[in-house]
């Protein structure tokens, strides 16, 4: 039987989280979080203190950790049993994430977990690669974007809302920073998968965000 999977794909600080989720909630469909994968990779490499150029090792950690999934109203993730959910979002799990996920062996070893949350009644997949390499016969793709100055405007105001330091220029730096290694590496760049719908979201809200993904489906 074909499971119907929505892809949404894009750069960070698009709004993929806040509207995937939103719009798997509607659907009643389940949802990944393909980017908290490498976040929870991100982590366990830099708990182990291992180099983040130190593939054999990194590779090693991707395939023996265990990674729990709870999607309830806030995503719950467990790192070998340990509750890892508050050092995910991190600008250092972040840019950690990015690096990890630049090396083919690690993107293959993780490739058959993805996949394995394609489930009834059908999948909202967000991440870099969902229309492109994981799912690539979904029925719906979005590739949803925003200026990198939009996309930093509002990491600046998340951070300053809960009360956490935060700089601009600097934020713009890594945003920037971080398209460009998620665009130029070789395995499973950044792109507009065959056939996505782009939604540009520098000029809309969330909510007509999502109702654009919502009448594609519909
Ligand atoms: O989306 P999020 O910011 O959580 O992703 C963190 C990093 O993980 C991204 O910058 C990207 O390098 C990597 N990633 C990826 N493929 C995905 C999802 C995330 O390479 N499908």
């Amino acid at each position: 039987m074909n499971i119907p999977v929505l892809t949404i794909d894009g750069p960070s600080g698009a709004g993929k989280g806040t509207v995937s989720r939103a719009v798997a909630k509607l659907l009643e469909w389940h949802y990944l979080d393909s980017g908290s994968i490498y976040r929870s990779l991100a982590i366990a490499v830099l708990q182990s203190d291992v180099a983040l150029d130190n593939l054999s090792q990194i590779t090693a950690i991707a395939g023996a950790m265990q990674l729990e999934f709870d999607c309830g109203e806030v995503l719950v993730v467990r790192l070998d049993g340990v509750d890892i959910t508050a050092q995910l979002g991190t600008e250092t799990t972040g840019n950690a994430a990015s690096i990890v996920a630049a090396y083919p062996a690690v993107r293959a070893i993780l490739l058959q977990k993805q996949k394995d949350f394609r489930r009834l009644p059908g999948l909202v997949a967000d991440g870099r690669d969902m229309g492109s390499v994981v799912f690539p016969d979904a029925e719906y793709k979005v590739y949803l974007t925003a200026s990198a100055e939009e996309r930093a405007n509002r990491r600046y105001k998340q951070l300053i809302e809960k009360g956490i330091d935060a700089n601009l220029f600097q934020i713009t730096r890594e945003i920037e920073e971080r398209d460009r290694r998620d665009q130029e590496r070789a395995t499973a760049p950044l792109t507009v998968p065959e056939g996505a719908t782009t939604i540009d979201s520098s000029s809309l809200s969330i909510q007509q965000v999502i109702d654009a993904v919502i009448n594609l489906v519909r």
